[in-house]
């Protein structure tokens, strides 16, 4: 048996060579260490040099004819363009997004086809042609499963998918209490501390607007029952003006003064278009928002302007306010010629919104109706984005929709049906029922240009884009 001392000697001896095993497998340690990294800084480097030198990469130049080098030459410029590392941000300072509602895939490939008669040019780019990353929203409105307007923009800009039903037969979730509101794309930029605007050439109170600021399903009073109206539910009209996202908007442009106003002037370039809702209730809107904008002038120094027509836009000082409403017809802007054109709201929004320390989010909904020149207005639009200064810290997107929404008919559990059951449903042959599905909506696409564009990419579904807004806004306070 050894003794106490012994053992404490042999520990000792059994320590220091555990401290010298320690000390070798160290040294190997750092070794292989040393030698990974060194490895993988060489790869690293030789893959980023391939990246950044397309060009000088070797893609049998000697093996091609000259005829077909000059096309390489051309494509390796293009792909060198795609390879080029994004600049900026990580996270976008502002979100710019263009919402064009009417034209579907089809339309913009062929309006890229310029009209020259004679000597054809070939096909051009739209703008948005050059975006970085492009998704497809899938369309879930069909004839087997139709939906309502007002649920796909809630998808779009909510997120909430359209097969969830909301509230019921209700009209309204008490409305005014953001606690219990949807916190649209919208309202979380407000949160992120961004400056805000809606312009649009529908109404204000339109089905995007009740999207962003507001739950009813009434544009304003006309048709509300009387019950609603005391249960203390309001219309779109009423929450733009006095809910917290309607009340922290900077900038608010579109028509729609009909569901504003219950007095509106009628000349005869703006009627009162009788198709849609008329306020009766003696409302006078435009006043209230700048009575309750004065009132907040009292507490902090804003400015702050209500416009109604093209002259009073093109003539505003807009860098200097903070606050600006503008109502240029009754109904549509299409419904009024001397209505302002997209591209001057949107110079003036910009101006109104762009601060040197502050962040926007600006969104631009710009609707192609049925009878419009599509080619046309796809030019102006065009237009009006190459006009934007392009900003590095901005996240651009430019989402198509056809806006082709088949509607509810009147019982809509009979509309779950199957397609193989769609002849006897619908009393149609099969010859009818395949061109029905070909005539079905296209998706939708998403161009996007600037920080995290990358997010958009493959199919997916409406509620997508409000999801990977909210990220991107939820980091945007940050930088
Ligand atoms: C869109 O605008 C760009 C830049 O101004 C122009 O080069 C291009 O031809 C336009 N595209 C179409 C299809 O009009
Ligand atoms: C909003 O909802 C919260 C919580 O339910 C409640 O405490 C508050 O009084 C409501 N505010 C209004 C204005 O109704
Ligand atoms: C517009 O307003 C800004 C800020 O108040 C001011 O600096 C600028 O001089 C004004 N521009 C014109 C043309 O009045």
């Amino acid at each position: 048996m050894p003794t106490p001392h012994r053992t404490k000697e042999i520990c000792r001896a059994v320590r220091l060579k555990s401290t010298q095993v320690f000390i070798v497998a160290g040294t190997i340690l750092i070794t292989v260490l040393v030698t990974l990294v060194c490895i993988g800084l060489t790869t690293r480097y030789e893959v980023e040099n391939e990246v950044a030198n397309v060009a000088d990469v070797d893609y049998w130049k000697d093996r091609v004819s000259a005829v077909q080098k000059v096309w390489y030459d051309k494509g390796i410029a293009e792909l060198n363009e795609a390879l080029r590392k994004p600049r900026g941000p990580l996270f976008p300072k502002n979100v710019l997004i263009f919402m064009v509602q009417g034209v579907g895939g089809g339309d913009l490939a062929a309006y890229r086809f310029p009209v020259i008669s004679g000597n054809s040019q070939g096909n051009t780019n739209f703008l948005w042609d050059t975006f970085s990353h492009v998704a497809r929203l899938k369309n879930s409105c069909s004839q087997q499963s139709p939906c309502q307007v007002g649920s796909v923009s809630r998808a779009l800009w909510s997120g909430i998918p359209l097969d969830v039903s909301l509230g019921g037969e209700s009209d309204c979730w008490i409305a005014d209490n953001q606690t219990d509101n949807f916190l649209s794309v919208v309202r979380q930029a407000q949160l992120a501390g961004l400056r805000t605007g809606f312009v649009t050439d529908q109404r204000i109170t339109g089905t995007t607007g009740a999207a962003l600021y507001g739950n009813s399903k009434y544009e304003c009073d006309e048709r509300m029952p009387v019950g609603s109206i005391q249960m203390g539910c309001q219309d779109i009209a009423r929450q733009l003006i006095s809910g917290e996202t309607g009340k922290s908007l900077n900038v608010i442009m579109g028509g729609g003064r009909q569901m504003l106003n219950s007095l509106v002037p009628k000349t005869k370039w703006d009627l009162v278009d009788e198709l849609l809702c008329e306020s009766g209730d003696g409302r006078n809107l435009l006043k209230e928002w700048r009575s309750q904008k004065l009132r907040h002038s009292k507490i902090e120094p804003i400015k702050f302007e209500v416009v109604q027509r093209t002259d009073e836009l093109e003539s505003l000082n807009a860098t200097s306010f903070d606050y600006l409403m503008g109502v240029f017809a009754n109904g549509d802007l299409s419904g009024n010629p001397r209505a302002p054109s997209l591209t001057l709201m949107v110079e003036k929004s910009l101006k109104v919104l762009k601060r040197n320390k502050q962040g926007y989010f600006l969104l631009v909904e710009h609707f192609i109706k049925s009878g419009m020149d599509k080619r046309m207005q796809l030019e102006l639009l065009n237009e009006t984005l190459s006009n934007l200064q392009s900003e590095e810290d901005t996240l651009t997107l430019v989402l198509v929709t056809n806006a082709i929404y088949p509607k509810p008919s009147l019982d809509v559990s009979e509309e779950t049906e199957t397609i193989s059951h769609l002849s006897e449903f619908f009393g149609e042959d099969e010859i009818e029922i395949q061109r029905r599905l070909y005539q079905m909506p296209t998706d939708s696409l998403v161009f996007a240009k600037g920080p995290k564009s990358s997010l958009f990419y493959g199919v997916q579904k409406e509620t997508f884009l409000a999801h990977s807004l909210a990220y991107v806004l939820s980091r945007s306070k940050d930088g």
